[in-house]
């Protein structure tokens, strides 16, 4: 049987990419950032994962107005790395997990979530940042990342979004799904994006460190009441772009306890602004 072994949640910010790329990592500003995620890195050295379910969102790279999944997930053998306006980030293209992933796309919609399947996508800084913060920075021909990635795209970017009770519930049902395939695989679940930030408007560059704070308490010790709060909360606390924090509780959902199992443990957390004009967290939840 497959697991769910451990939720990984971090931001995404695409200047965070750009640091990597062009070697800023020990600028003293980048320093502060790269440092939180040092535990993370040997982490996940030491507790590898077969695959990795990666909840992001596109940022109008594959998707556009054109088409609006709300819940997209890739059932492809492998996504090219996407050209966000500067080239592709020269990171290495994303091996996919077509047999897991169409297993979850077929037992999710059984349970009455309707997913978008994508079979050909893109896939930009909202993935590629995530796993270059966790695995380092790899050279794009001669290394692959370390296991395959099944991406979950969320629609946090064109009104109506999901709900972050929605997003829980489906993490909950993701997690039933995983327990449902028959091969024996290691699996994490990512939810990125996030923490308060605003890229518009007059409230642009606004940033909340009691509310993200507060928030990520409720996250990690009373999932139920995070899944709670009304998206518009989200908006006013913690900008426009601050919604994005729902994808974060599709992994929660994804944890024992939210079956009805043991609470997991927190194996790190870190909290950092600014990094472009993001809020940054991380955090790592193990099952027990
Ligand atoms: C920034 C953050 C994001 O999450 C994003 O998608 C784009 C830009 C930023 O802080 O610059
Ligand atoms: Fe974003």
């Amino acid at each position: 049987m497959a697991r769910i072994t451990a939720s990984v949640y971090t931001s995404h910010v695409p200047a965070i990419g750009a640091a990597l790329d062009l070697g800023k990592t020990h600028e003293p500003y980048w320093q502060k950032v790269f440092a939180g995620y040092d535990y993370g890195k040997q982490w996940v050295k030491d507790n590898r994962p077969d695959v990795i379910f990666l909840v992001y969102n596109d940022h109008a790279t594959a998707f556009s107005l054109d088409l609006i999944p709300t819940f997209a997930i890739g059932t492809a053998a492998e996504y090219e790395v996407a050209d966000e306006g500067f080239g592709p980030r020269p990171v290495p293209k994303v091996m996919g997990h077509p047999e897991l992933a169409s297993h979850i796309a077929q037992s999710v919609i059984q349970q009455d979530f309707d997913l978008t399947i994508v079979n050909k996508m893109p896939v930009d800084h909202g993935l590629t940042v995530p796993l270059s913060l966790m695995f380092g920075q790899k050279d794009p021909v001669k290394d692959a990342w370390p296991c395959p990635v099944i991406p979950f795209a969320v629609n946090v970017v064109q009104y109506p979004v999901p709900s972050g009770r929605r997003c829980y519930e489906l993490g909950k049902a993701i997690r039933r799904a995983v327990e449902s395939f028959d091969e024996d695989l290691n699996v994490h679940i990512w939810g990125t994006g996030g923490m308060s930030h605003q890229l518009q408007g007059p409230r642009a560059g606004l940033i909340n460190r009691e509310w993200d704070n507060a928030w990520l308490d409720k996250l990690i010790n009373d999932p139920e009441a995070c899944a709670s709060v009304p998206h518009i909360d989200y908006v006013r606390e913690a900008g426009s772009e601050g919604i994005e924090l729902v994808m974060w509780l599709i992994a929660r959902g994804a944890m024992a306890d939210a079956a009805g199992g043991p609470k997991p443990v927190l194996k790190h957390r870190f909290y950092h602004v600014p990094a472009s004009n993001t809020a940054v967290g991380h955090a790592i939840l193990e099952t027990v």
